[in-house]
């Protein structure tokens, strides 16, 4: 089992297959004109931590589908249930499609996912379908065509809408839609975005936004609660409460009174969830992270490549896992952000 110092037993490995990306979101790749004009305006200042210029992992360092399965059956043979495939952009990563077949079918796995952009979704959905991926999870922060645009850096709002529609035909199951809310941003679409959710059927995430861009640009006053978010729902919408929410799951989740769709709130700046995190990360570089905020990572390609043995490598895991942070300290004077942003880490 892998279990830390605090009690928790981890159940989910989030694996990022690469930390390049097609789009710049202005929560995660701050690099575009529109994503400086929006943080100017909300910064006297600038940010006095400089920001951190995106350098690419060399591709020698990106660990290869042999050293990623090798890692995902170690982990599930360690208890690890559910494995996330992400980014970056996962589905730039040539032939995902071969590595999900070969972890697909890997025993005592209950649970394969990927989160992507989905602006590739449409040439990739039946391949991954077929090579045995069941749930998705795409991001989708506006509705509006322009709006769109500014917040992800790509005219892509029709390629995402489409992957959307794709891969619910494709029996994908359940099909979910992340939106990270922003003052001033998009959180005029939060009603609209339900009410796509409802009408398609969807589980509609709301997020709150996290200290994670390359820019260093957060701040608190941009971040809209997960209460306000729901608050703002109630009022329009008729939810209930679904029923037994695993307590390890980062989103409280509710259901329309109809049965169609669903929305869940995932607050960890306001509420975090960190007492019952079973989650753990391994970087597309083969760093190993006990946390989203871990300003440590362990190094795990080089025993990879240096030839260390299932054995070696599993119990080192343990014991990397046995440190695992007891929480974030978001909005203490003490938190210092990750050096690198969600696109690295892997959301
Ligand atoms: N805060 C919250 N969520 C983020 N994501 C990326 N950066 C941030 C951030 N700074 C989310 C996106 C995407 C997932 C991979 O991570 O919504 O869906
Ligand atoms: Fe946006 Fe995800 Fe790419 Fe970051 S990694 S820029 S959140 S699509």
């Amino acid at each position: 089992m892998l279990q830390d110092s605090h009690g928790r037993i981890l159940r989910d490995l989030r694996v990022s297959l690469t930390d390049r990306c097609n789009f710049r979101c202005l929560y995660c790749l701050p690099e575009t004109e529109a994503a400086h004009n929006f943080y100017r305006g909300h910064w006297a200042n600038l940010p006095n931590s400089k920001p951190i210029l995106q350098q690419w992992v060399p591709r020698t360092h990106l660990l290869s589908f042999e050293e990623i399965e090798r890692v995902i059956r170690l982990a599930v043979g360690l208890g690890i249930q559910k494995i996330r495939l992400t980014g970056g952009e996962p589905l730039l990563r040539n032939d995902i499609e071969t590595l999900v077949a070969r972890i697909a079918t890997l025993p005592g796995l209950e649970d394969l996912a990927m989160t992507t952009n989905g602006f590739l979704f449409p040439q990739k959905g039946q391949a991954l379908r077929q090579a045995g991926l069941r749930r998705i999870s795409f991001s989708l922060d506006s509705l509006d065509r322009d709006n769109f645009k500014k917040i992800t850096g790509r005219d892509g709002l029709a390629e995402v809408l489409k992957s959307i529609s794709l891969a619910q035909e494709l029996g994908f199951h359940p099909v979910k839609v992340n939106a990270v809310v922003i003052r001033g941003l998009n959180d005029h679409e939060i009603e609209a975005l339900a009410d796509f959710a409802h009408e398609h059927g969807l589980a509609m995430r709301f997020i709150e936004f996290m200290p994670l861009d390359s820019a260093r640009a957060w701040l608190k006053e941009l971040v809209v609660s997960g209460r306000e978010v729901l608050d703002r729902l109630k009022q329009r919408f008729d939810l209930r409460p679904a029923l037994a929410d695993n307590p390890s799951s980062t989103s409280k989740r509710w259901i329309f009174a109809d049965g169609r769709g669903e929305i869940g709130i995932i607050a960890p700046v306001s509420e975090p969830f960190c007492g019952h995190c079973n989650r753990l990360r391994l970087t597309a570089d083969g760093k190993i992270r006990t946390c989203l905020f871990s300003i440590t990572e362990h190094d795990l390609r080089s025993r990879l490549r240096n030839g260390e043995s299932d054995d070696q490598i599993v119990s080192w895991l343990k014991g990397v896992v046995w440190q695992k942070e007891a929480r974030h300290h978001i909005g203490e004077p003490e938190f210092v952000p990750p050096s690198r942003s969600m696109s690295c880490i892997g959301g």
